[in-house]
């Protein structure tokens, strides 16, 4: 089959191959003029004989496919839960009154696909590094790659703005990503000639350590002195008690303890 190269919706990935079973979510980026259409994901070897499986507007309600359009990125997500077959799929952007914008995408099943990752979904901190596994079982060219972006092959080259160390070896292709901005945050994927494996990268802001540290050091300072000043408020809470019990009653109670 050829590869229809459209003009205005970018998918770089052309197969990715997964385990039975699993879920797996392929980004489709699309031209900014795109932003308030209908997006939809379409399955079939055949343009013309594909049929709808979720689209931006109609959702579907057994829960094979989700999409998600994200306007911000220009991207919108697929997700196919529990793949059981080979199939091939059309991210579809609707145009009315012309024909759809579209790119294919081919999913595999393998009991050893030939490009995994450890997960799909990435969290790095602001300022800090991140490192992703590809594992390959071929040595075909290898890549790493921002989608709508470029793609580097090798340390000290920049993806997204960012500085990258590659470390590989015949089965794992390892990138590092240094000194992560916010702005990191998106689609990238790893390339290996043949197959092709999409991962989130979301960047956020360090949790604030610096509190934590701060009480964790003085902890038992802390405790000490909120314990002590607990005691002394229910001590002088109870001497008011038996000031009061005392000068209501007719101090009975202080024959029993001195009689
Ligand atoms: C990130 O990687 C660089 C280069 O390897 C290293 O110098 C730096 O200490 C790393 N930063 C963190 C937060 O691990
Ligand atoms: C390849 O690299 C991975 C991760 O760095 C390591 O765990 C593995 O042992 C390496 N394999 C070989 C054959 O060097």
């Amino acid at each position: 089959m050829m590869h229809h190269l459209s003009v205005c919706l970018f998918l770089s990935f052309l197969s990715v191959q997964v385990v039975r079973g699993a879920s797996i979510s392929i980004p489709c980026l699309y031209d900014s003029k795109y932003e308030k259409h209908v997006k939809y994901l379409c399955k079939g070897h055949y343009w013309r004989s594909c049929s709808y499986a979720v689209k931006t507007n109609k959702l579907d309600t057994n829960g094979n496919f989700l999409i998600q359009d994200v306007k911000e990125q220009k991207t919108f997500t697929v997700t196919i839960n529990h793949v059981d077959t080979d199939s091939y799929y059309w991210c579809v952007v609707e145009i009315d009154g012309g024909a759809d914008d579209r790119e294919f995408f081919h999913l595999s099943v393998s009991s050893t696909p030939a490009l995994r990752v450890d997960r799909q979904k990435m969290e790095g901190f602001r300022g800090g590094n991140i490192t992703i596994n590809c594992y390959s079982r071929s040595s075909g060219m290898r890549k790493w790659c921002k989608l709508g972006g470029n793609c580097v092959t090798s340390s000290f080259q920049l993806v997204d703005g960012r500085k990258v160390i590659i470390n590989k070896n015949h089965s794992v292709y390892s990138v590092t990503m240094i000194g992560l901005k916010q702005e990191n945050s998106g689609w990238y994927w790893c390339d290996q000639g043949q197959f092709q494996m999409p991962v989130h990268l979301t960047v956020t802001e360090r949790p604030a350590t610096y509190f934590v540290n701060v009480f964790s050091r003085t902890d038992p300072t802390i405790l000490f002195i909120s314990l002590g000043v607990l005691i002394v408020i229910v001590l002088v809470a109870c001497l008011v008690w038996f000031v009061l019990k005392g000068s209501k009653s007719n101090s009975n109670y202080f024959f029993l303890i001195s009689p």
